[in-house]
């Protein structure tokens, strides 16, 4: 069976939280697209490119080694060969994950490896345009938002667990930004899929969105298993 849950929202809406408990419940793998233009994001700040760099970043878009690897429970992922899980959540990445993104050119790339990390899988796929541009015939999909100001303070407390030094404000201006930038470009923007469903966050908790959530995706899977079941028992019987 390929199966795929297609999950699209703005930075912070908790969908990537979301994701993951949906992903351990019913047994799909997560593929956190927006990890591959962090990654990029990271590539282009090493060999310090500038963003008008077009075709040395499309270049190295067409290049990226990435590895998602879950090590003791932990879902690292791996650019090169190394550890990068940290690096890339640093807000300057961040910034600058959005920022390579709006290259058509790289998006195109992007598209590629992320359908290729999803091939012959059951997976769960989150990021901006999973439903509208990667798996337009996903099983499901979803538009997962929130409120700018409860989007901006899950993303501080984050921030500050892990050691990052930054104010609320701080991370408010960049949220904002990065909204705007992800929902105007010209290709690949932030939008909710016409056949979508929509999910607020501001006013559910995380679990309860995940066990609406649960009762939207299992029935389907449910029902493309035996679909997928019955058609290669005919199968069987036409060999015969
Ligand atoms: O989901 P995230 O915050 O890790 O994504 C980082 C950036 O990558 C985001 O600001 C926009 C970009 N992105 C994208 O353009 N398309 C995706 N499918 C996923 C992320």
């Amino acid at each position: 069976m390929n199966f795929v849950v297609a999950i699209d929202g703005p930075a912070a809406s908790g969908k990537g939280t979301i994701t993951r408990k949906l992903a351990d419940e019913l047994e799909l793998t997560v593929l956190p697209t927006g990890d591959t233009y962090r990654c990029l994001g990271l590539e282009v700040l090493k060999k310090g490119y500038g963003i008008d760099q077009v075709y040395e970043i499309t270049e190295l878009a067409r290049q990226l080694d990435i590895q998602l690897r879950n090590v003791n429970g932990k879902e690292l992922v791996y650019l090169n060969g190394e550890d990068v899980s940290n690096e890339i959540r640093e807000p300057a990445i961040s910034k600058l994950s959005s920022l390579v993104s709006s290259i058509v050119k790289v998006r195109e790339q992007m598209v590629l490896l992320q359908r290729r990390m999803a091939e012959g899988k059951n997976v769960i796929a989150e990021g901006r345009d999973m439903g509208t541009v990667v798996f337009p015939n996903a099983d499901v999909k979803l538009y997962i938002d929130a409120n700018e100001e409860v989007r901006a303070d899950r993303r501080y407390k984050e921030y500050l667990s892990n050691g990052i030094n930054i104010t609320y404000e701080e991370v408010l201006e960049q949220l904002r930004w990065r909204d705007e930038n992800d929902k105007n470009k010209k290709v690949g923007a932030l939008k909710k899929a016409d056949d979508a469903i929509l999910i607020d966050t501001t006013v559910m908790t995380i679990d309860e969105a995940v066990e609406k959530i649960k009762s939207e995706i299992q029935p389907k899977m449910v029902k493309k298993k035996s679909k997928e079941s019955k058609s290669e028992y005919n199968e069987d019987d036409f060999d015969m």
